[in-house]
């Protein structure tokens, strides 16, 4: 019943995406593909010295289970290797295998709603201002004892929205379709709720 069913979650750095996405993908029962962790485990072989399109074409799901892929210098590498349009195509099928997987999907990433999934049946953008986004970037980091200061956080968002919204392949921009979620005044709960919602209007049931 729920076969086949993609929700496509899309947004800048540190909109919440991740949260709101795992939330969703719990309230309805569905598997949950953070895409993100794809460009980072690349960027993290190419920082550890690979080639970025033979770690992409090798990749396996183990690589995505690494804690370290977290780090800001891992983000910024991550932000990187997804300008190069062979390493986009190198990830796209695994992607869409997970889409299409029976019992329901929630991806989250940069070009779900555009350009993996273009048929979801419900597309959300998740977004926050700049500063919001820092803010809790910033209080993430410092809580996993990463002591960055908040104007390096600030700088790094700023630095990789550019680099993911002005590339030519599947830059960061919301499917013409997408339900906008702006979380900058919103509580997790409400913006889960949020998102909630617009999966219900669409047709969204439990699994
Ligand atoms: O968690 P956060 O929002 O900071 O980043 P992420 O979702 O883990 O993504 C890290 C980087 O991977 C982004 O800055 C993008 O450059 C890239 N990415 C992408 O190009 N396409 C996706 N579907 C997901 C991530």
């Amino acid at each position: 019943m729920a076969d086949g069913f993609t929700i496509a979650i899309d947004g800048p750095a540190a909109a919440g995406k991740g949260t709101v996405s795992k939330a969703v993908a719990e309230y309805f029962g569905f598997a949950h593909l953070d895409t993100g962790l794809l460009y980072r485990a690349v960027g993290a072989k190419v920082l550890a010295g690979r080639d970025a399109l033979d770690a992409a074409r090798t990749l396996v799901v183990e690589d995505l289970e690494d804690d370290s892929l977290r780090t800001p210098d891992v983000a910024q590498a991550a932000s990187k290797v997804a300008v190069i349009a062979e390493v986009r195509a190198a990830l796209l099928d695994f992607q869409r295998s997970f889409a299409a997987r029976s019992g329901g999907a929630v991806l989250d990433g940069r070009d779900i709603g555009t350009v993996i999934c273009p048929h979801a049946r419900v597309k959300l953008f998740v977004t926050a201002s700049a500063e919001i986004r820092a803010q809790r970037r910033f209080a993430e980091l410092s809580g996993r004892g990463i002591t960055d200061s908040f104007e390096t956080v600030l700088a790094d968002v700023k630095a990789r929205d550019a680099r993911d919204m002005e590339r030519v392949e599947a830059p960061l921009k919301p499917a013409d379709d997408a339900t906008i979620i702006d979380t900058s005044r919103l509580t997790i709960d409400q913006a889960v709720a949020a998102a909630v919602a617009a999966v219900q209007a669409a047709g969204g049931q439990k699994a």
